[in-house]
């Protein structure tokens, strides 16, 4: 189903900006990010209190006095307003509270598109944009979301690869490779894509057959298919953070049989520690000459936060890189759009953690089954469809007990809290980018900085972007 994007109601949707850092913004980022880490250490509490355990480790104490005044008193609609940057209670709310919430907007990097996001643009990205027109085999196995972000990213990574004067590019974690077949049968680049799973590569290999047999069958392209397109190489391999640039540097000799070629790294929603070893790798490697990433999955990655000297001295939670990975901009849409019950369902998982602790405490934190949540769901409903993974004997009998009635009932609670926490996600992301930012700025590198995607259909929607002058 392809997700359907509708402009937001006002007047034309403001665009965001690219930032371009040099060496001599360092100072100036040292400084930044030392005002985020101060802000996201005032409160600690809130970032390392998983919404899991609010019943278990009674969260809602944690939250001052003052605030929860107003916040006990508010409505769905209220939680909207506030993560969307414009508060409306009907009390008057303590002063800490309200630079919270202006800071929790203020301090971050921008999340604005550099581009106008259209509908059409968001619902079916057409590549009508491209180098070279594509044939609909191409165009499947995709979902909107995905046919946003890698028409967006392709364009905008050409353009960096030519001005890196690279036309060999090594796509790190391609998965299916979508983005790799754009690049070269839309923009006639030269790609390799690297990926752990071998199940990923083998799919990604059918895709470009499809596409290489529908150009086959237009008669007047063949020669163009012949001569100017070679279809990616897609190989399996894990990319650790002990990776060596001489590892990596192999993909020359296996894709394009010239060990001298000098190429770019791209990659895209790079889980976990493979982004930050992407940075590493362009450092470290004398062939590759641009980078150009987009993280996720923060909470993924075990070793390699801090990447910079900068911020060396600097730790993060797990919760807080797991919060970091959530998004407003989706949270509120399924808040106001979809329906208001939807902010029941942390309430549901939560109360569901008390039972696990109690009766299986080694499944604490477990990722159980998504469950879809519909208006009307009780927890009898909801409880064994999460669990359906799970070998367990909690009595069936809890589910409808008094104790899990008491916990439901507190259920806008727990809705507010996760949005307090959704509040300073942000800013969390933004130190994770820093320091990313500041090891190229610290190895000399120029560095582009570009709220590429639209938030509301792709949420990590930054590019981090470099390339080596010295060419
Ligand atoms: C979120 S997916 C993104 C896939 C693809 N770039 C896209 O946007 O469609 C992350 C991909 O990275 C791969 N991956 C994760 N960690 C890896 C590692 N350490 N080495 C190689 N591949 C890895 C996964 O198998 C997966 O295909």
């Amino acid at each position: 189903m392809p997700h359907s994007f509708k402009r937001p109601p006002g007047g034309p949707m403001p665009v965001g900006r690219k930032l371009h850092f040099t060496v001599d913004d360092l100072p100036m980022l040292r400084r930044y990010s030392k005002m985020l880490c101060d802000f996201l250490g005032e409160f600690q509490w809130l970032i390392d209190a998983f919404v899991l355990d609010f019943f278990l480790k009674n969260h809602w104490e944690l939250v001052p006095e003052t605030w929860t005044t107003v916040l006990e008193h508010i409505s769905i609609p209220q939680i909207a307003d506030f993560l969307n940057g414009r508060p409306r209670f009907r009390k008057v709310s303590p002063l800490s509270f309200l630079c919270f919430l202006k800071l929790c907007k203020t301090l971050p990097l921008s999340r604005q598109s550099i581009f106008v996001a259209e509908p059409v643009e968001m619902d079916n990205y057409a590549f009508e944009d491209t180098k070279y027109p594509l044939t609909s085999a191409f165009k499947r196995h995709m979902k909107g979301k995905k046919r946003h972000e890698i028409g967006r990213l392709a364009k905008m990574a050409t353009g960096l690869f030519e001005n890196a004067r690279v036309r060999h590019v090594l796509d790190v974690g391609g998965g299916q490779g979508h983005l790799s077949r754009l690049l070269c049968f839309g923009y006639g680049m030269q790609v390799a894509t690297l990926d752990a799973e071998g199940i990923l590569v083998e799919k990604a290999q059918v895709f470009d057959n499809k596409v290489t047999r529908d150009f086959g069958r237009l008669k007047y392209r063949e020669k163009v298919v012949k001569d100017v397109f070679r279809p990616p190489v897609h190989l399996e391999r894990l990319i650790g953070v002990s990776t060596a640039a001489e590892d990596v540097e192999y993909v020359t000799k296996h894709a394009w049989e010239d060990t001298d070629i000098n190429f770019g790294l791209i990659g895209l929603h790079t889980c976990g520690d493979l982004g930050p070893t992407m940075f590493r790798l362009f450092a470290e490697s004398s062939q590759v000459k641009a980078l150009v990433s987009v993280g996720c999955c923060y909470h993924k990655m075990h070793h390699l936060y801090p990447l910079s000297a900068a911020l060396s001295s600097q730790t993060l939670s797990y919760e807080a890189k797991e919060v970091a990975c959530h998004s407003i901009e989706i949270y509120v849409t399924k808040l106001l759009e979809e329906s208001l019950f939807k902010g029941q369902i942390h309430s549901f998982r939560a109360a569901l953690e008390v039972l696990i602790d109690r009766h299986h405490p080694e499944l604490k934190h477990t990722s159980l089954s998504t469950v879809k949540f519909v208006e009307g769901m009780t927890f009898e409903d909801y409880a064994p469809r999460a669990l359906k993974r799970v070998q367990h004997n909690i009595p069936v009998e809890l589910f409808s007990s008094q104790e899990i009635r008491d916990y439901l009932s507190q259920w806008m609670r727990v809705a507010t809290f996760f949005a307090l926490r959704l509040c300073i996600a942000p800013t969390i992301e933004s130190i994770l980018h820093m320091d990313r930012v500041m090891y190229l700025l610290e190895a000399g590198h120029e560095v582009d900085y570009i709220p590429l995607f639209e938030p509301t259909v792709s949420p990590r929607c930054h590019v981090i972007a470099a390339t080596k002058r010295k060419i």
